[in-house]
Order: C-alpha cells, then structure tokens, then sequence
C-alpha cells in the first residue's frame, strides 16, 4: 500500500460494484472508492436508500465519475437500471458496509432495493464487509445469517474489535477502507504466492472390483478434493488431481488430471508424480480393503446361497508418501471422526507422517460426503490449530491452501 506508483495501474481494467448500506461506516466507504479509483478500477456505486441518509450520492459519484445507483429508475428520465447489466459487467462486487439488515436480506434473497438485486444478478466473487454494534454482530440471527452467506461463497470481512460509534467497545466495527482493498484486489489480481510449485492431489472414492461388473466403493463424490486442486490452481501452483471414478469436470488451471479406479492404481498414480511435487493434500476416501480376487467372469447368482469375499487390506498412500516424504514436502491428510476428534486425528498425522490433518467432525451439518459445503479443523504437527467454519467447500478449499502452503512460515 505504500507503494503509490504500483497501486496506480493495479486494478486497470477491473470493473467493481460498490454497495453501500445504511451504516454510520458509510464514511470509510468513500475512501474505499478512492482506493479502487486510485489503482485505476471503474467503480458503480450501488447505495442503499438508508445509505443516503449517511453518505452523499454527489460525493460518490464526484469520487467514481458515474451516477450513483439507488432506485430502479431515474425519477426524472423515468430511465431503468439493469441490476443484470450490472451483475454481468462486475468483475467483483464489494458491500461495505453491511449492515446487519442487508446481510439478511443477502442471505435470504428480499431483493427490495437495487443492491440486493445487483447481489442477486451478479456472476462475480462478492466480498462483504459488516458494520453494526456488537450485540446486533453477536445476535444468532445475524450469525445464522453469515454463516449462509459463507456457504453460498461469499467473502466476509471480519469485523473488527475496539470502540463503536455508540460508544461502546466489541467487535462490529468495519474493517479498515486499506485492509478491505487488500483482499479485493488480490482477489482481482490473482495474487500468485504459489507459482512455480507442483502439488498432488488425491480425491474422490477408489472402487475395488469384485469382478467385471461389480465394486466395493464409497460415497465420496470428490467434490473437497476438486476444490482443493482449483483453490491450489488459483493460487499459481501446478497440479497432479488423482481421481478415482468421479463425475466431476476438471476444474479449469494448470491441472493435469490422472484417472484411476483402485486404491493401488491411486498408489501408483501418485507415487511417480511426488517427487516432482512440493506437497500432498490426501483427501481420497481411499478403500480400507479390496477383495483377494477379481473374478474373470461376472459371478453368477444361481450357483450359491451364500459367498464370501475375502478382503486384504489396501496400502495407504498417505502413510507410504508419508516415509518418503522429503523435509521440504508439506503433506495434508483428512480425517473423519466420530469420537476423541482431535485426539484421533493428530495421532493419525503423526502416524502417517503428514504436516497437517484437516479434522472433519461427523457431528457437524452440512460437512462430509457429497454436501456443497464443509467445516474444518486444521490441525497442525506443530500444535497449531485453525478453525474453518461452515462454508462452500471452494471457499474452504481456499482458506486451507491460504493456511497451510501460502504463509511463508509453514514452507
Ligand atoms: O486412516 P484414515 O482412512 O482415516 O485416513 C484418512 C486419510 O488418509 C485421508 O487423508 C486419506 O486420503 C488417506 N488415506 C490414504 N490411503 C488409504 C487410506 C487413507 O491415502 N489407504
């Protein structure tokens, strides 16, 4: 930031929808707008009618050099606003501050005023930023309510703790205009911490064949694991994405997809890419056992009463990489766990050889298996530990890489 020159051309090109809701913060938006306008982004301030009785539209639109957004139509001109036209134009649309009523209506969708209809149309990434006193932020309504709108993606920007407009002190005061920037523009400018590293990736189920028709399989549906390699992807790495049988497209990067069916298949798949690879995130639902033997023929149903299938336990790839594993590799493995969670899940790292261990509690909604959304606990081999709430597994995705491989620390 205090590079004035770099901040000049930063955003060029970049198109920002700027909503503004009724909050006394209203005031740190105008130098938000400054920001952007400075690092060279066209900006369309969308301002809510309470958001006018704190900040003026002139001002805004002296700062943006556009009209300010507040109706559906011009009062004079009787001209339409096309909440569409704007969601498609945006290239990232940044609300700040929100305030407690505009958050719920965001995750409820009451589309009663043209922010809420340009968050509605809008394709683009949607960044958030509270504003209201501390016990409108503790109220289990508003928690509910952002804890929807992390599962349905979008960015929150944490408020932060210290003295409020209503004199008191908690937490619920706007983050600063700089910090708000930040992560708006290295979101926009794909900030790349992770270019010129390789990393493996192993997701989905793994099925063992009984014979040509039928499996022992699981219900992974690969989806943590898709994120994962677009989140790794996004940050500037290059990929090996090791699927067993998903029907899941490969997301678009530098992702270079290894197919495979059985859990020794993903074993060899992913042992002649690990050397070349900086680190391994592990979040197959590898099949604990495979049958002995893979019946040439379909077995037939008429010849017996009963069968049995003898079953020899399947090698774990996490556990093999995990001795090979050179110091400068970060290897991530996940656990699912019903009881001693985080017991359980750090002697699984520490047994395995991994890094870290993302703990998946069977306890928590909307976490697991073939859901859209996840709940983490990064458990690291050093003893730290970090919480992400429930939230769209791409989301999660993120915050995991962000975590484990972006902080210069744990390289
Ligand atoms: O021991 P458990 O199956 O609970 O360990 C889960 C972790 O180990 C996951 O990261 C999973 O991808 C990995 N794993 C593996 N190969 C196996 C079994 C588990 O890589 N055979």
């Amino acid at each position: 930031m205090s590079d004035v020159l770099a901040l000049q051309y930063m955003l060029k090109g970049k198109h920002i929808v700027l909503g503004i809701s009724g909050g006394i913060a209203a005031y740190k938006s105008v130098m938000l707008l400054r920001l952007f306008v400075k690092a060279g982004a066209e900006v369309q301030v969308v301002i809510t009618p309470n958001g006018k009785q704190f900040i003026t539209p002139v001002t805004l639109s002296s700062l943006s050099g556009k009209p300010v957004i507040s109706e559906f139509f011009t009062a004079n001109t009787g001209e339409w606003h096309s909440h569409v036209d704007l969601g498609l134009w945006a290239d990232a649309m940044v609300i700040a501050p929100a305030t407690a009523s505009t958050i719920a209506k965001m995750a409820n969708g009451v589309a009663d005023n043209m922010l809420i209809t340009s968050y509605l149309s809008t394709r683009a990434k949607v960044f958030a930023a509270p504003a209201m006193d501390l016990d409108m932020w503790k109220h289990p309504s508003t928690q509910r309510n952002l804890a929807m709108l992390r599962a349905d993606g979008v960015g929150i920007i944490e408020p932060e703790a210290g003295e409020l407009a209503s004199g008191l002190v908690g937490k619920g005061r706007m983050e600063e205009p700089e910090k708000i920037f930040e992560a708006v523009a290295s979101y926009l400018t794909g900030n790349k911490p992770l270019a010129g590293k390789t990393y493996l990736v192993t997701a989905g189920p793994t099925y063992e064949n009984i014979d040509p028709v039928r499996f022992i399989g699981n219900h992974s549906s690969g989806k943590m694991g898709f994120a994962l390699a677009k989140a790794l992807s996004d940050f500037g790495a290059k990929v090996r994405l090791v699927a067993g049988p998903v029907s899941l497209p490969t997301p678009e990067g530098e992702i270079e997809r290894i197919d495979v069916v059985s859990a020794r298949e993903m074993l060899a798949a992913s042992e002649s890419v690990f050397a070349e690879c900086d680190g391994a995130i592990f979040c197959a639902a590898v099949a604990d056992y495979a049958p002995a033997e893979c019946a040439e023929k379909k077995i037939k149903r008429e010849k017996r009463d009963s069968m049995t299938i003898e079953l020899v336990k399947n090698p774990d790839i996490s556990a093999r990489l995990g001795q090979l594993k050179r110091p400068n590799q970060t290897l991530v493995g996940f656990a699912l766990e019903t009881d001693n969670e985080t017991e359980n899940a750090t002697g699984k790292m520490m047994r395995k050889g991994l890094d870290w261990i993302a703990l998946n509690s069977l306890r928590d909604a909307g976490a697991g298996f073939r859901t859209d959304t996840n709940k983490v606990t990064l458990i690291a081999a050093d003893g730290r530990v970090s919480e992400i709430p429930l939230m769209a597994k791409s989301e999660v995705a993120r915050r995991m890489v962000e975590t484990i491989f972006c902080n210069a620390d744990n390289q």
